[in-house]
């Protein structure tokens, strides 16, 4: 029975998971060729990161095309018509343009006309960010359904010369629609979400902004692509995603055994296993999927989450745990009852 009486009694409704949906372009890039690209070797990117694998953006793939299949998907799995929808929100560092906002394309082009859209700019962190702000909505029964996007083409900002970044990422989209519900599981049950500007310097793309505007020359060309001190990153992220996981199982009065699947952002197979060792969660506990996908940020969790669904690991009434870590630094968790 799980027991979080203080998070329940303030929600006039519980904001359930209805339907999942993810969409992955159809190219692949293997170790093997980026053995042709750069200094590298299938044995290095296996060991240190897991992957095997990664989607990249083809011409006609852009984040919203990619976006709006994940989230037609999950609307066809929650049985739900797009005009229903009340919010849009996209977790996205790699939008379709400036502006307008990534979500906007997408509800253009899903035909999503009751709702209103917005973008999320946390990095990895924004699929967990996005879901605690459609919980906040739903539970508090201001909408009855808001739909919540991860979606990259990190490839744009992927510089194919650095062997120390370009094998780590990859494309793709994850949708997820949130319904108000009265009774049954109890959906989001708990988020929890955190930043710290101090870090940025760690994990940016500094081109083009605001602080770098085209036409201003550029100190390094390299400027427009993603910049990682992967180091530094990795120490982080274990640290902070143990905390959060601990964090989420004391507010939710929850053992780890009660948790049936631990799904964590996919940026290093090494960090999720160390930190599922560290926190006693068994291997069937822990969903990995980033052999095939690489790390596709505000992307990864719901592709994961979709992927484990349809696979049949989670049944309903399931615990699941996801957490994110990424460029901000911002980090961020939700428990969920499906
Ligand atoms: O989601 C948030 C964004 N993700 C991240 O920030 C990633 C988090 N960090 C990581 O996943 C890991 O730190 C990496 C996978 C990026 C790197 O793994 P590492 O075990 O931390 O390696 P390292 O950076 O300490 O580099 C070890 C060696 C270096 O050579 P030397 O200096 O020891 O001679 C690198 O030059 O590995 C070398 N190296 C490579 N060798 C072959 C770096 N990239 C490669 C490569 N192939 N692709």
């Amino acid at each position: 029975m799980v027991n979080s009486p203080t998070l329940q009694q303030a929600a006039r409704y519980r904001a359930v998971i209805a339907g999942t949906g993810s969409a992955v372009p159809d190219k692949i890039l293997s170790n093997a060729d980026f053995t042709r690209m750069v200094d590298t070797s299938d044995e290095w990117i296996t060991t240190r990161t897991g992957i095997k694998e990664r989607h990249i953006a083809g011409q006609n793939d852009t984040t919203a095309t990619l976006a709006a299949e994940a989230a037609r998907k999950a609307l066809d799995d929650a049985g739900m018509d797009a005009s229903e929808l009340e919010l849009i929100i996209t977790g996205t560092i790699t939008p379709e343009m400036v502006f307008p906002a990534t979500a906007c394309f997408v509800q253009e082009m899903i035909g999503a006309v009751n709702a209103w859209a917005f973008d999320l700019a946390a990095a990895c962190s924004g699929f967990v960010y996005g879901l605690s702000i459609a919980q906040q909505f739903v539970s508090s029964g201001r909408y009855r359904s808001a739909l919540v996007i991860g979606a990259e083409t990190l490839s744009r900002i992927t510089d194919y010369d650095d062997r120390g970044s370009c094998i780590l990422f990859g494309d793709g989209a994850g949708a997820v629609v949130v319904k108000a519900a009265e009774t049954g599981s109890l959906g989001l049950m708990y988020s929890t979400s955190f930043s710290d500007g101090r870090g940025w310097t760690s994990l940016n793309c500094p081109a083009y902004g605001s602080r770098n505007p085209v036409g201003k020359p550029l100190d390094d060309p390299k400027m427009v692509y993603m910049n990682i001190h992967g180091r530094e990153i990795y120490q982080l992220a274990v640290r902070r995603i143990v905390e959060l996981v601990n964090e989420c199982l004391e507010k939710c009065d929850l053992t780890v055994d009660q948790i049936k699947m631990f799904i964590p952002h996919q940026m290093n197979a090494r960090i999720i296993e160390s930190v599922g060792k560290r926190l006693n969660f068994s291997d069937e506990q822990t969903f990995i999927n980033i052999e095939k996908f690489g790390n596709t940020s505000a992307a990864s969790i719901p592709i994961a989450l979709d992927e484990c669904r349809r696979l049949g690991k989670l049944q309903q009434g399931d615990i699941i745990l996801l957490v994110a870590f990424g460029g901000g630094l911002t980090w961020g968790a939700n428990v969920i009852q499906l």
